[in-house]
């Protein structure tokens, strides 16, 4: 069901002191009956403290990455199941710094999305264009191969565990977040992409994040847009404060 998610992306930071100090922190302030699902995604080294410390809180635990493959001869990989066992419920899939920095293409996007379902690990799916494709005008059919393919052969009843996040890679750790009229535009171009590919039903019951610079200051308007299900969110995500800001000011509709 489509619901109101405040995700906190936490790349590669934060080590064993930090992480348990900031997790601590959430535990500590994130109401019990807070309206929006919370998600939290530490690197792997932290996950299993990750979930002990957050086990009874509504705090969820997220890994940044993982292989679709069970196991096997995969230097440095992770597998779902290893996810799985530890307690992780969810899990983001194709972030643009994955895609850049370690050639994830849209086929290992969509092979990592199957897996995740498979063991029943909630992906958060990022899509996104550059500022060149934006200025180029081909924003629009970008975001929506990105979506056809993360998406291909998935059946509706798929979808009811999906999370798509629009991540403009102009906006990520730029500062430059933006617009909540820009970040609805293409919310809504991927909730029709999802329409097209499903029914309204399940486009409707489908969460989508915006993420790009989400702040305390901006996350009202951001989700009071009405194609914008909640945030990703990376900097703002690494301090207490910060994050409970972005919790505390999101609009759950
Ligand atoms: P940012 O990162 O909030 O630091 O811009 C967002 C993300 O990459 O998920």
């Amino acid at each position: 069901m489509r619901k109101t998610i405040i995700a906190g992306n936490w790349k590669m930071n934060h080590t064993g002191a930090d992480a348990k100090a900031t997790i601590t922190g959430l535990v500590s302030r994130v109401p019990k009956d807070v309206k929006s699902e919370v998600i939290i995604a530490p690197v792997f080294p932290y996950l299993p403290m990750a979930v002990e410390l957050t086990k009874g809180t509504p705090i969820h635990v997220a890994a940044q990455n993982m292989h679709w493959e069970e196991s096997g001869a995969f230097t440095g990989e992770v597998s779902p199941a290893m996810l799985v066992d530890i307690g992780v419920d969810h899990v983001i899939i194709g972030h643009s710094e994955r895609r850049t920095y370690f050639n994830e293409t849209d086929e290992t996007v969509n092979k990592k999305v199957k897996a995740a379902l498979a063991h029943k690990l909630t992906p958060i799916i990022c899509c996104g264009e550059t500022l060149e494709q934006r200025e180029q005008g081909i924003m629009q059919s970008w975001i929506e191969g990105q979506i056809e393919k993360a998406l291909a052969g998935l059946t509706k009843a798929d979808m009811a565990n999906v999370v798509i996040a629009y991540e403009p890679i102009w906006a990520i750790g730029t500062g430059k977040t933006a617009s909540a009229a820009q970040a609805e535009e293409v919310c809504s171009i991927i909730r029709k992409k999802v329409a097209a590919l499903y029914d309204q039903a399940t486009a409707d019951d489908t969460s989508v994040l915006y993420g790009g610079s989400v702040k305390g200051k901006n996350v009202a308007e951001l989700t009071g847009s009405a194609d914008i299900d909640g945030g990703l969110v990376g900097g703002a995500s690494l301090k207490v404060d910060d994050f409970m800001a972005i919790i505390d000011n999101a609009i759950v509709k």
